[in-house]
């Protein structure tokens, strides 16, 4: 629906909250399948490919360089990506997801999580960044205190730790319930990631 190719892998286990995987420039609905299914086994996966391309590369929202985005086309594309969520969930008889997105794919997760929150019931945000300078303040009633991981990279050459930082405030600002976990780690997964984000969803999946 809405123009995104995607990959959807029925649950194999009751009770377990969806997954919505978000890859990283240049990847596709494929890529993050094997994360998905580690760190949340038996859990439905739900994974759209990026709407946009950049020189052939697969991202979420266009960029006008490395770690200078384009807001407004960010707005339209989280609106447009919880849209296609909100779909898929009635096509498919799926409860909310939790979305588990990788660098530009946690980004957009971000973006979502600030515009349209109720499309989510929490998030894993590896090496994300603020997507939104000026996030809009809170309506009343948007659901609060979903939970959310952001694992960072201490040695990221792409996000700076105080972008991070900021990320965490801003989306704590949000009603998000943030654990913030910086890692000896560079822009790239690592084995603590896995750990880490199968931590959080044996408690919130
Ligand atoms: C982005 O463009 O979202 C960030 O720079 C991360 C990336 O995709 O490299």
């Amino acid at each position: 629906p809405l123009g995104h190719h995607a990959r959807f892998v029925p649950a194999t286990a009751d009770g377990l909250a969806p997954l919505l995987a978000l890859h990283g420039t240049g990847g596709d609905e494929n890529d993050l399948l094997p994360l998905a299914a580690m760190v949340a086994p038996g859990a439905a996966i739900l994974s759209p490919r990026g709407a946009v391309l950049e020189n052939g590369m697969p991202r979420f929202f266009r960029r006008l360089a490395e770690g200078v985005f384009d807001e407004a086309d960010i707005v339209r594309r989280a609106n447009d990506l919880a849209d296609f969520v909100e779909e898929s969930r009635s096509t498919l008889g799926l409860a909310r997801p939790i979305a588990l997105g990788f660098s530009n794919g946690a980004n957009i997760a971000a973006a979502m999580l600030l515009l349209r929150p109720e499309v989510l019931a929490g998030a894993i945000l590896i090496r994300a960044m603020v997507p939104l300078k000026e996030p809009p303040s809170r309506a009343d009633g948007t659901p609060a205190d979903r939970p959310v991981l952001i694992l960072s990279g201490a040695m990221d050459p792409i996000v700076p730790s105080d972008n991070a930082a900021r990320l965490a405030r801003q989306l704590a600002l949000a009603g998000a319930a943030v654990t913030h976990e910086i890692l000896p780690a560079g822009h790239g997964l690592t084995q603590a990631d896995i750990g880490l984000a199968t931590s959080f969803l044996r408690e919130h999946g």
